[in-house]
């Protein structure tokens, strides 16, 4: 994206060289930039402004307060999986009201609470969880406002581990049990039966899938109606995928269109949960190089940040363009960051090198195999990192977690200080 672009032979974000707050406030850093952030959800709601509808940001993407706060103030609601997101959430500003509740083990714990914010919806994914959720809202004196996650049985076409709409899948109650369990709903008295919605994956580069899934979420709403049961909400979940490399995902913009274009005379409000595109290519991971090792085989560059910081690329495998902060020689004199496709191609001085983190496991590395023209002590910023990146971070091999911080056009706000090291042990007890 432009929010990321070199000026001459330096990586800025928005106004600020990527070198200075690598300097400020140390190596791992998580930079986001507020003008990303802020464009990618102005688009969302341009691609949908022509019906009511809820963009309801799916929290687990990344759960910083600052940017929590961020898109509460631009009228996003919030997709939460946990007791947890829904706190972090309220503490950020956000609304209850424009809340969903995600997600197949909901304790009653994290039910109570969210029945006490009086949140937008349940997403109930299970006949069990109707029942806990019925007995619990009863027994506060509420009434809980309900939606079926239904399982639309359409494949993504994405990662299998990020895949969730397959009937293989834990999510979801199948299309073929839904409006027997949608019935059972209607029944309940401490249910409210508000909507329907589904997600079928992450990361999906083609708008097919999607449209194929509400086409299938619809037919059933239409079923459900037939049936006397109405709806006010249709939620399709998030799932569009972003450009890490070579990728051609459709735009929001597209995406938009298509949506729009299945629910044309419907007159339920939209509701989305997109995560990952919001944000993804929003935020970038600073790390330094701490030693180039040449291998009999291969060369290392052992860098600061390792998978604990970063999970994707040791999980899922996951590509991470891997920028200089600041070029070295005979790097192309462009603005632009590489193109689709177009790895980073320094020419001389280059070697190609695995970059790994100082974790103590084989599967602990960042990029496999990158041509780079580095020295010992440079920075790096691993590209596309906004997403799942600090929220699926750890603390193994007690290593505490990285700084993140949010540049404003010329200003830089420290938004999560580094976490300490005695922090991390500070709720453990010595046994005499
Ligand atoms: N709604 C539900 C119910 C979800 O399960 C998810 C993501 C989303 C919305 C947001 O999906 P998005 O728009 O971000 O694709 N850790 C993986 C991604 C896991 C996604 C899980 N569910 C990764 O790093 O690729």
């Amino acid at each position: 994206t432009e929010y990321f672009h070199y000026q001459q032979d330096q990586l800025y974000a928005e106004k600020v060289a990527l070198s200075e707050i690598a300097q400020r406030f140390g190596t791992p850093c998580y930079v986001y930039s507020r003008a990303a952030l802020t464009d990618s959800y102005r688009q969302f709601a341009e691609a949908l402004k022509s019906r009511d509808h809820l963009i309801c940001y799916a929290v687990k993407a990344n759960s910083n307060l600052a940017i929590l706060n961020l898109f509460a103030r631009l009228g996003a609601g919030f997709d939460i999986v946990s007791g947890g997101e829904l706190q972090r959430v309220l503490a950020a500003g956000g609304a209850a009201s424009k809340v969903v509740f995600s997600g197949v083990g909901k304790s009653e714990a994290e039910m109570r609470q969210a029945l006490e914010a009086e949140i937008l919806c349940f997403n109930v994914e299970s006949a069990p969880e109707l029942d806990r959720l019925n007995a619990l809202a009863g027994s506060m004196g509420k009434v809980a406002p309900v939606s079926l996650r239904v399982n639309p049985d359409v494949d993504a076409k994405t990662h299998p581990y990020i895949s969730t709409g397959l009937k293989q899948n834990k999510f979801g109650v199948a299309y073929t049990e839904a409006l027997e369990l949608y019935r059972k709903a209607a029944a309940m008295p401490n249910l409210r039966v508000t909507g329907m919605d589904c997600h079928i994956g992450s990361q999906l580069t083609e708008t097919s899938p999607f449209i194929a899934a509400a086409e299938k979420v619809l037919a059933l709403v239409d079923k459900l109606a037939a049936a006397g049961i109405t709806l006010e909400h249709l939620d399709l979940g998030g799932g569009l995928g972003i450009r890490y490399d070579d990728e051609t995902p459709p735009s929001i913009a597209e995406y938009g269109k298509a949506l729009l274009a299945v629910l044309q005379g419907r007159s339920e409000k939209l509701i989305v949960e997109p995560g990952r595109v919001l944000v993804g290519n929003a935020g970038v991971l600073l790390t330094r190089i701490e030693y180039l090792k040449h291998g009999e085989e291969k060369n290392f560059a052992i860098v600061d940040a390792a998978m604990n910081d970063l999970m994707r690329p040791a999980l899922y495998d996951a590509w991470h363009a891997i920028l200089p902060v600041q070029r070295r020689q005979n790097a192309p004199l462009s603005n632009s960051l590489p193109q689709a496709g177009e790895r980073t191609s320094e020419k001389s001085n280059s070697q190609i090198y695995e970059v790994v983190g100082p974790i103590c496991e084989t599967g602990d590395f960042i990029g496999h195999a990158r041509e780079m023209a580095v020295d010992k002590g440079d920075a790096l910023a691993v590209m596309s990192a906004g997403a799942y990146g600090m929220s699926m971070s750890s603390n193994y091999n007690t290593r505490p977690r990285a700084a993140e911080v949010m540049v404003d056009g010329a200003v830089v706000h420290l938004v999560r200080e580094r976490e300490t090291v005695r922090q991390l042990y500070a709720s453990e007890k010595i046994v005499a």
